[in-house]
C-alpha cells in the first residue's frame, strides 16, 4: 500500500483523485487550507480507513511520510485567486519548494498540477508542450500566470539540480460534479443561471473559445502520468481538444437543462484568453490516453450535481 499525499484534496480535482487513489487501494492524505476547498467534498471517503485530511497551509513546511506526492493545492479561479494575489503566488512558489523539499527527503515522485495559463493570451493555436506562451507579467491574472510558471521552473531545476523524479502536468479547462457554484468558471456559471432561471452572461461577443475536459477522463491521465516511466518528465498538456464557442457552450446548457434564461452580453475581463485548445499528441503518444467523454454526456452528469446542490 502506498502512503500518498495530495495537496489541495478537498477541492474539485484533488478530491476526484483522492476518491480514484483511495478505490485504487492506496493511502491517502489529504492536505488542505479549505480556503477553496470542502470538507463536504470528501464527506462520502470519510469512513475510509485509508484517508486522513489534515488541516495545513502549503506555505508552510510540511514533515511527513509519504511515497508520492500530488500537488494540488492552489485556487484556480480567477474570482479565488484575484481574492489574494500575493497569497496565490505564495502557494504555488513557496509551496512548491516546501513540497519539492518534502520529496527530496523521502524520495517521493511528485506530480505539479499545472496549467494552461501558462501559454497566457497563445499566439500558436493549438498549444504544444514546446510554445513557451505570451504571458502579462503585472497584470491581474499574474499572481497565478507567472506562480505556476515559476513553480513549473522550479520543478525542473529540482530534477536537475537534486535528480528529483518529477512530473509536471500542464491542466486546461476541467469540468464536473464538485465545482463550486460561485467561483466564477463558464461551466459552473452558466449551468447555475439556468437553472436558476438567470440571465446567462457571456463575456465579450460569445466567440471566444475554449476546450472542455471531463473530470473522470482527466483524472485517469493523471494517474498514467504519476505511473509513467521514470524518465517522462513532462511537461505534458492535458485536456479534451474538442473546441467550443461561449455562445455554443451557452446554447446547449440550455438545451439540456431545458431553462428559459436569456442570454447577455458584458465586456471582456482584461487578459481574458481569446482561444485555448490542447494538442495533446505528447499524452496520447506516451501515456496512451484519450479523452472519452463527449461535452453533452459530461453537462449531463455535472447539471445533475447542479440541480442537487442548487436545489
Ligand atoms: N480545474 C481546472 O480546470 C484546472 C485547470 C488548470 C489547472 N488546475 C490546477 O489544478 C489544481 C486544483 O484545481 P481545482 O480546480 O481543484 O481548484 P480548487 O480551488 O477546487 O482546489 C484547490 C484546493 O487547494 C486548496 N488550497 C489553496 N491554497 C492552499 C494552500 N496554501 N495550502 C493548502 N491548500 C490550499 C483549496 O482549499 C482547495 O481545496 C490547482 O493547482 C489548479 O491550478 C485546475
Amino acid at each position: 500500500m502506498k502512503k500518498i499525499l495530495v495537496t489541495g484534496g478537498a477541492g474539485f480535482l484533488g478530491s476526484h483523485l483522492t476518491e480514484k487513489l483511495l478505490k485504487e487501494n492506496n493511502e491517502v492524505l489529504v492536505v488542505d487550507n479549505f480556503f477553496t476547498g470542502s470538507k463536504k467534498n470528501l464527506e462520502h471517503l470519510l469512513t475510509s480507513p485509508n484517508l486522513e485530511v489534515m488541516r495545513h497551509d502549503i506555505t508552510f513546511p510540511l514533515y511527513i511520510e509519504t511515497n508520492q506526492i500530488f500537488n494540488f493545492a492552489c485556487p484556480a479561479s480567477p474570482v479565488h485567486y484575484q481574492y489574494d494575489p500575493v497569497q496565490t503566488t505564495k502557494t504555488c512558489v513557496q509551496g512548491a519548494i516546501n513540497m519539492l523539499g518534502l520529496a527530496k527527503r523521502t524520495k517521493s515522485p511528485i506530480l505539479q498540477a499545472s496549467t494552461s495559463e501558462v501559454y497566457g493570451d497563445p499566439e500558436v493555436h493549438p498549444q504544444p508542450e514546446g510554445y513557451w506562451g505570451k504571458v502579462n507579467p503585472i497584470g491581474i491574472r499574474s499572481c497565478y500566470d507567472e506562480a505556476k510558471r515559476c513553480a513549473e521552473t522550479l520543478f525542473f531545476d529540482y530534477n536537475r539540480q537534486h535528480n528529483l523524479h518529477i512530473k509536471v502536468v500542464r491542466i486546461f479547462n476541467t469540468y464536473g460534479p464538485r465545482m463550486d457554484p460561485n467561483d466564477g468558471r463558464v461551466v459552473s456559471n452558466f449551468i447555475v443561471q439556468a437553472l436558476q432561471g438567470n440571465d446567462i452572461t457571456i463575456y465579450g461577443d460569445g466567440q471566444q473559445t475554449r476546450s472542455f475536459c471531463y473530470v473522470d477522463d482527466l483524472i485517469d491521465v493523471i494517474v498514467r502520468m504519476m505511473n509513467s516511466e521514470e524518465g517522462f518528465t513532462g511537461p505534458v498538456n492535458i485536456g479534451n481538444p474538442a473546441e467550443f464557442t461561449m455562445l455554443q457552450l451557452a446554447e446547449t446548457i440550455l438545451r439540456l437543462t431545458g431553462s428559459k434564461s436569456k442570454i447577455i452580453y458584458q465586456s471582456l475581463p482584461s487578459d481574458d484568453p481569446k482561444q485555448r485548445q490542447p494538442n495533446i499528441d505528447l499524452a496520447k503518444a506516451k501515456l496512451g490516453w484519450n479523452p472519452k467523454v463527449n461535452l453533452e454526456d459530461g453537462l449531463k452528469e455535472t447539471i445533475a450535481y447542479f440541480k442537487r446542490i442548487v436545489a
